[in-house]
């Protein structure tokens, strides 16, 4: 060992005094940084009279094809060694053995196609390896194994298909990683489970199109995940990034269409998310969940149609918030947890309405610390402030068309309306508004039905509620809110459920139920139901409104149903009619008190006043 490094130490000196004389024919050499470089010189093998104290040798883009261990054996204190840009196919086993002080091994584009156990053997300094751009497909057990210092590894850009359960055993230095443009088609998550230590993984453009619970395990470390361009991934499920802490996360460039709250909800230390060009259209109330230290999110370029009010309550500690290039036409005070605590909001390239909503982001009103970044946003509506910057608004202007009006709940407001068991039920609740109100329905039970709601009973997008099918319990008062930021407003709607064996919802209604009624317009309504014990099917448009009845009536061109609708009519009004005006019922009903779930809705709010009006 000691004759060894004599032996050495005597090259060297030799070597020193000779240095201003030794470098390769068509190489430049510097003798002070120890440097030889022989870039782009259509070398086929590495030159003869390389200096054997070089520390820094650039072989980069020349024709070299093969690596043998004879190639470099002699300099051992060779500290950065570029082979990039050759035509490398074969790296020979042993080819790196006396590269001790190797810090930095450049082998991208070449045509690698294989690094088989024991080819970077010794490299035991080596902090950076760049294998990107090669024609690996597997990369094998053990591989780099002796890399214990291996920082940063790079093997991206191959045609990698499979790597191997132990293929990253032994790089336990290793902190950043990037899996880049490769034929994978699952996370490798038994190989990546062995790097203790990563703090950053890159994946990009991958076709992987699922991830599977438990994804990325025992990278306990791991502070960064970059999942970028993955086309075909379309969601995140809720266990796929257990097991991670991470601080920071991309997940850009995706087909995911909802937000990943689920997945999401298992980092509570995300500092920065970035979701920027996926499919997401909404972001609903809640579904962000808590992230107290969240103070970057960036969701540029994605589908978003909505930030619904309370979006972002738990995120106390945003600062920055990029949403441009989107389809929002607003975004409101109330989405943030503390308007005040944020600095930075890029908000550009978004159909934005100018009206109250947007108030607060006016020089004039907004949070002195709140810069508008990139774009400045620009309003699409209305006409008048169209293609006008945020910036640009003032007085009178804002006064005069940064307006919202409350909501108004169209004429034929009051209904009392009768289903048979198992038809569909529309109750409508035409609200108009501008900025265009929320609808929620309050059913007899207590139930908030919303447009986001789905089952049986739904709310369409005009407000209409509608019961699929109708059940007797579903009789009883319902309530329907329109909201928007200027206001609210309400409307009462009476079901009652007529059962088809003589059962009814309504106790109040057993005779007169047999009339049907559809909610969705006043004055005529569209059926076809069976009737009573028969099967009598009717399929018409049947006026329901006294004057065109009389009017048939006149004309004399009444049809069957015409007359029993008009019987039932006159039974209703009889019955029910003491307080009886030109075109008003009042009517008075208890819901049925068998039925249990409408007999708790009775037993607390009593028999109930309607309002029917008829046009
Ligand atoms: C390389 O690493 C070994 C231990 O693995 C260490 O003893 C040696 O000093 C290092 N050489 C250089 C040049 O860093
Ligand atoms: C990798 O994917 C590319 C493009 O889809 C394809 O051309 C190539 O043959 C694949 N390679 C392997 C090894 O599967
Ligand atoms: C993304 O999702 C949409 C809708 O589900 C689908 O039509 C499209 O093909 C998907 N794109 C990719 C690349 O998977
Ligand atoms: C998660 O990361 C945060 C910040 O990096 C750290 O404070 C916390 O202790 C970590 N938690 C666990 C369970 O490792
Ligand atoms: C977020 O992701 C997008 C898409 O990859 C990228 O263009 C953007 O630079 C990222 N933002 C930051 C701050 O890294
Ligand atoms: C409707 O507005 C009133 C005040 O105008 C408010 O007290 C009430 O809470 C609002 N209701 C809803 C459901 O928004
Ligand atoms: C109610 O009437 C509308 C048209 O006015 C029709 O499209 C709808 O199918 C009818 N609903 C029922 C339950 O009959």
């Amino acid at each position: 060992m000691r004759r060894y490094h004599i032996l050495a130490g005597g090259a060297v000196l030799l070597l020193l005094a000779g240095l201003a004389l030794s470098c390769p024919a068509r190489c430049e050499c510097s003798a002070q940084s120890k440097s030889v470089s022989c870039h782009r010189k259509r070398l086929a093998a590495v030159p003869e009279g390389v200096p054997i104290e070089t520390r820094v040798l650039d072989l980069s883009k020349n024709k070299l094809r093969i690596i043998t261990p004879d190639n470099f054996s002699s300099f051992h204190l060779l500290e950065d060694l570029d082979l990039s840009d050759n035509l490398i196919s074969v790296v020979e086993i042993g080819s790196f053995r006396s590269q001790l002080a190797l810090r930095s091994l450049n082998l991208r584009s070449n045509a690698i196609q294989l690094v088989p156990a024991g080819v970077l053997a010794g490299l035991g300094n080596l902090t950076g390896l760049d294998l990107d751009h090669n024609r690996l497909v597997v990369l094998l057990d053990h591989a780099f194994q002796d890399l214990r210092k291996l920082a940063s590894l790079q093997v991206g850009d191959n045609e990698l298909v499979f790597i191997s359960q132990r293929a990253f055993v032994g790089l336990s230095g290793l902190q950043s990683l990037t899996l880049e443009r490769s034929n994978l088609s699952a996370v490798p998550t038994e190989a990546l489970a062995h790097l203790h230590n990563l703090v950053e993984l890159r994946m990009r453009h991958l076709s992987i199109a699922l991830l599977k619970p438990f994804s990325f395990k025992r990278l306990s470390r791991l502070c960064r995940l970059e999942l970028d361009y993955w086309p075909w991934l379309d969601s995140l499920p809720p266990l796929s990034l257990h097991g991670l802490n991470l601080t920071q996360l991309f997940l850009t460039n995706t087909n995911v269409s909802a937000f990943p709250g689920a997945a999401l909800r298992h980092l509570p230390y995300l500092t920065h998310l970035n979701l920027s060009f996926s499919r997401i259209e909404h972001i609903h109330q809640g579904e962000l969940g808590h992230f107290p230290h969240l103070t970057e999110l960036r969701l540029q370029g994605a589908r978003l149609l909505s930030i619904e009010v309370d979006a972002f309550v738990g995120l106390v500690s945003l600062q920055l918030l990029d949403v441009s290039q989107n389809r929002l036409d607003s975004l409101e005070r109330g989405v943030f947890a503390s308007p005040d605590a944020l600095h930075r909001l890029c908000l550009g390239g978004n159909p934005l309405v100018c009206d109250c909503r947007l108030l607060w982001l006016l020089n004039s009103h907004k949070p002195p610390s709140l810069h508008l970044l990139d774009l400045q946003p620009q309003c699409s509506a209305p006409e008048y402030l169209s293609g006008k910057t945020l910036r640009e608004l003032k007085e009178p202007l804002v006064s005069r068309y940064m307006t919202c009006s409350e909501p108004r709940i169209g004429a034929n407001a009051t209904q009392l309306l009768m289903a048979y068991e198992g038809q569909p039920a529309r109750l409508s609740c035409a609200a108009e508004g501008a900025p265009r109100p929320s609808v929620v329905w309050i059913t007899p039970h207590r139930r908030y039905v919303t447009a986001k709601s789905s089952g049986r009973v739904e709310v369409g997008a005009d407000g209409t509620l509608e019961i699929k099918a109708a059940e007797l319990h579903d009789s009883g008062l319902y309530r329907c809110i329109a909201s928007n930021p200027a206001g609210n407003a309400s409307l009462w709607a009476s079901l009652a459920v007529k059962g088809l064996g003589g059962r009814d919802g309504l106790r109040g209604s057993n005779r007169s139920s047999n009339y049907m009624a559809n909610s969705s317009s006043g004055s005529g309504s569209s059926s076809s139901s069976t009737w009573g014990n028969g099967t009598v099917l009717y399929n018409m448009t049947v006026p329901i409104d006294i004057k065109t009845i009389i009017i048939s009536t006149a004309m004399g061109c009444l049809s069957f149903l015409g007359v029993v609708v008009f019987c039932f009519l006159l039974l209703f009004a009889w019955s029910r009619g003491k307080g009886r005006h030109k075109s008003n019922f009042d009517i008075e009903y208890v819901p049925r008190k068998s039925n249990g779930a409408s007999a708790e809705a009775a037993e607390s709010s009593g028999p109930r006043r309607v309002n029917m009006k008829m046009i």
